[in-house]
């Protein structure tokens, strides 16, 4: 679907080998991280044939492309990225479209499937989100703690969820819902937080940016690696009977702490000063101010807090995350310097 969300319909059974076993998938929404990642996985894993849908969110219109990636590595393959707007401000300003794309969306993928008459060949994957659980009736947030979104995204998904589980119920289709909880990579869209942090740190670690401003520092969220999260589709799918699981790593840190690693990875030690709109991050060492907090990066209503409770999938899929979160700050900001010192533009 749209906005780094990635929906792949497969015919996944196992060969003794561990390799599928019919080779073709489809990933909506290949222009954001899980679509390449996944596209990678499947590859890896023997899938000969990976058709890319992209959905550029800026626009009604699909490019439905297909690319023929044949044993190609990732890197080889040209795929145009279209201009991504912040995800959020699409969320609340473009409620409708949001509707259309992620929730509607989804239907017509299922329907499509039906009409073509291929309930009993197709595995169907949904990226669905811990967003559902937005002012969170429960922690940490597991499958069946009850829903309660907080934005037209979220509640989009809700609606993407629950004809998943129709569809399902209804007419047998292998389909199910990943609840995955935010999951992070140097591929991460530049608007989301973490990216956002990283590139920044790195700007400024280079000399080419002095300070940037942020939002609600005090959100916190269950942060885990994209690579780790592909795994646990694919496995989802591999299953022989479709059962929806909550992806999470169960640790929760806020914005503030991903922005206090990130530097504290370069060597800076950001200690804060102020409240609310005048908070700042100032760096001990040199006394320069890094962050600033600028209002307009306030949601309307507001995740203050998301923790998932992975469990049942490492019990039933025996998935569990790799990378840490101290991994992960790193391995971003190490991207991000990489990339600023090659092209300061990026
Ligand atoms: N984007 C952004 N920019 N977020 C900020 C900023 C800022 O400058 N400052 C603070 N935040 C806070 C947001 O208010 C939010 O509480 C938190 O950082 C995380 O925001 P995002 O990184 O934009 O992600 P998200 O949690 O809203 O949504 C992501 O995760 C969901 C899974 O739970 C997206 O990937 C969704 O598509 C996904 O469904």
């Amino acid at each position: 679907m749209a906005q780094c969300a990635a929906a792949a319909a497969t015919s996944g059974d196992v060969n003794g080998d561990g390799k599928t076993k019919r080779k073709v998938a489809i990933i909506t929404g290949i222009t954001g991280q899980d679509g390449s990642y996944l596209a990678e996985f499947l590859l890896a894993k023997g899938m000969r044939r990976v058709i890319l849908v992209f959905c550029n969110v800026l626009t009604v219109t699909r490019l439905n492309t297909e690319i023929d990636l044949g044993n190609a590595a990732h890197d080889d393959i040209t795929i145009p990225y279209p201009t991504v707007q912040c995800v959020w401000q699409i969320s609340f300003d473009l409620a409708e479209y949001t509707a259309d794309v992620d929730g509607v969306g989804t239907l017509r993928l299922l329907d499509a499937v039906k009409t073509c008459g291929l309930t009993d060949t197709v595995r169907f994957y949904q990226a669905s989100t811990s967003e559902l659980y937005g002012k969170v009736q429960e922690i940490p947030q597991k499958e069946t703690t009850p829903f309660y979104p907080r934005s037209p995204y979220g509640a989009a998904k809700l609606y993407a969820y629950w004809i998943v589980v129709n569809f399902r119920e209804a007419y047998n289709l292998f389909a199910v819902n990943g609840i995955l909880f935010n999951h992070e990579s140097p591929r991460r869209g530049s608007n989301f937080v973490t990216r956002k942090i990283s590139r920044s740190v790195a700007k400024i670690h280079l000399g080419q940016l002095q300070c940037f401003s942020l939002g609600n520092l005090d959100s916190k969220r269950d942060w885990g690696h994209a690579k780790d999260y592909v795994e646990a589709m694919w496995l989802m799918l591999q299953q022989e009977e479709p059962i929806d699981f909550v992806i999470a790593t169960g640790e929760v840190h806020s914005v503030r702490e991903f922005v206090e690693k990130a530097f504290k990875h370069v060597g800076k030690t950001i200690v804060w000063e102020g409240k609310n709109e005048e908070e700042v991050g100032r760096c001990q060492e040199t006394g320069e101010i890094h962050v600033k907090v600028d209002p307009k990066y306030y949601r309307p209503t507001e995740v203050d807090f998301l923790q998932g409770d992975s469990s049942k999938a490492l019990k039933i899929i025996g998935w569990k995350p790799r990378v840490t979160f101290e991994e992960l700050v790193k391995e971003m900001v190490d991207a991000d310097i990489e990339l600023m010192r090659n092209n300061p533009n990026a």
